[in-house]
């Protein structure tokens, strides 16, 4: 095969046309059935490899929270398990412990008042994670009515509007109902006094959110634990707190530790958090912790017999990859409290300085300044009527930065945002430059007659 670099001086015309690039017998190479006979390892790869390359650049995606960097030695310990099947405890026992030892960690970081008896699972992600803690509400729920000789066919969830789509998921799978508190005017998340007016006897639980996928913003957990507190004195109704924090709870511990979200709050029955975004590891694992064993009621543990063991697993899966719980791990060992707090600092520092040199272009609104997740939102002047955030959104992508832009949920469909998520690996110098691409896109947007592009037409973003 031979290279060319596009301005080198072509020959003659034969030599214009491109060489083969795959040495296949065969013609072509089938997209949607499996070929016919094998193929050489080179080939494959090329092939693949080289469709990959439309793939968006990771490290300029701000609108993913899961981490895109990690250091090399982590990236060797998954590479030198990625064929341990965290499901084989028997076989893999240390890559088990390893898990054990996490959820430990994290029962410890977050103030579980026992962690020596810390009870919690790794997942693949917070959607699973989620849908554990939901579960164990909801079977917790049940035993309670059950006991109390009542009904219990018609389980409600109160969250905010802003909650992600997981919790959509976990509603519709398990057939428990959505109560949904929209939004109002400045007010983008779950606000106590709201929360509260939806619970009833019913009510498995309340879900609160750290930080919001929406704008990066915290909602007020201890508020709403202290407005269930006096609903308890009041109805006697005594309705459990699920912290979703996917994002926050690998944030907040470390940079906002007077801040008490967690099992401080003895409302707090469990937590999620995804590993794979400020617990700083690649796609692929999540964790769920519960106060205690009490909150996790036992008829959901399943004791499997396997390769000669009798294991406990709560989770969706069975097999799942061990390597992703090894890198949590060695993040844990590798950054300890203080790294884990400078990386996050920094991280806010950079969101933090980004979000005002944007809202110093003089054309956007800031509807959070990256304070309390590394991550904010911001929407366009409302006298600007000729381009909208969609139209940033598309101009930036010329430049590969992908900004994604959303219309948020009622009641406030009428605004429409921009959002960035700073992650590690996402630095100053690649702030501005990310400020100097939108300062040079934004005169041609200001010359523009009319919008181009909306919600219907811009770059789908599901949260
Ligand atoms: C608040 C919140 N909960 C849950 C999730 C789902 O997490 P995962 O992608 O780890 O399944 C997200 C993802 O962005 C999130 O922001």
């Amino acid at each position: 095969m031979t290279l060319r670099h596009p301005s080198a001086p072509s020959a003659a015309k034969p030599e214009l046309s491109v060489d083969p690039l795959y040495t296949l017998e065969s013609g072509g190479i089938p997209r949607h059935r499996l070929p016919a006979r094998e193929m050489p390892p080179d080939v494959a790869y090329q092939v693949i490899h080289d469709e990959l390359m439309l793939d968006g650049n990771a490290r300029l995606n701000v609108a993913t929270f899961v981490s895109t960097w990690m250091e090399p030695q982590a990236e060797k310990l998954i590479a030198e398990c990625l064929d341990k099947n965290m499901i084989d405890k028997d076989e893999y026992p240390q890559t088990a412990e390893i898990e054990s030892r996490c959820v430990a960690i994290l029962s410890n970081l977050w103030h579980a008042p026992d962690p020596g008896r810390a009870t919690g699972c790794s997942t693949t992600g917070s959607s699973e994670a989620a849908m554990l803690g939901g579960l164990a509400l909801k079977r917790r729920w049940q035993k309670r009515r059950g006991a109390d000789g009542k009904p219990a066919d018609r389980p409600n969830l109160v969250m905010g509007i802003n909650v992600q789509v997981c919790w959509e998921k976990f509603a519709n799978y398990w057939d428990v109902e959505m109560r949904l508190v929209p939004m109002e005017g400045d007010r983008f998340h779950l606000p106590a006094d709201e929360a509260v007016k939806l619970c009833d006897e019913n009510t498995i639980g309340v879900v609160a959110i750290l930080g919001s996928t929406f704008d990066g913003s915290y909602e007020p957990v201890k508020e709403i634990c202290d407005a269930l507190d006096l609903l308890e004195q009041e109805t006697g109704l005594d309705v459990p707190v699920h912290v979703d924090g996917a994002s926050g709870a690998f944030v907040a511990p470390f940079v906002d530790p007077e801040l008490e979200w967690d099992f401080r709050l003895p409302r707090v029955a469990s937590v999620n958090a995804s590993g794979h975004k400020y617990g700083l590891v690649y796609p692929g694992v999540g964790w769920v912790v519960w106060r205690d064993a009490d909150a996790l009621p036992d008829d959901l543990i399943f004791w499997v017999n396997y390769l000669g063991d009798n294991m406990p697993t709560f989770a969706l899966n069975f097999s799942r990859p061990g390597a992703q719980v090894v890198a949590q791990y060695y993040n844990f060992l590798r950054l300890g409290f203080e790294g884990y707090g400078r990386v996050q600092a920094y991280a806010r520092e950079v969101a933090t300085r980004l979000s005002g040199s944007i809202a110093e272009l003089g054309l956007f609104e800031l509807l959070t300044r990256g304070d309390e997740l590394p991550v904010f939102a911001f929407t366009l002047r409302s006298d600007v009527d000729n381009y909208t955030v969609f139209d940033v959104s598309n101009a930036l992508r010329e430049r590969g930065w992908q900004v994604p832009a959303y219309t948020f949920p009622e009641n406030r469909t009428d605004l429409a945002a921009l959002r960035v998520v700073v992650r590690r690996g996402f630095t100053h110098d690649l702030a501005d430059l990310l400020v100097a691409d939108l300062r040079r896109q934004l005169p041609r947007l200001e010359r523009q007659p009319e919008p181009v592009h909306d919600g219907a037409t811009a770059t789908a973003f599901a949260h």
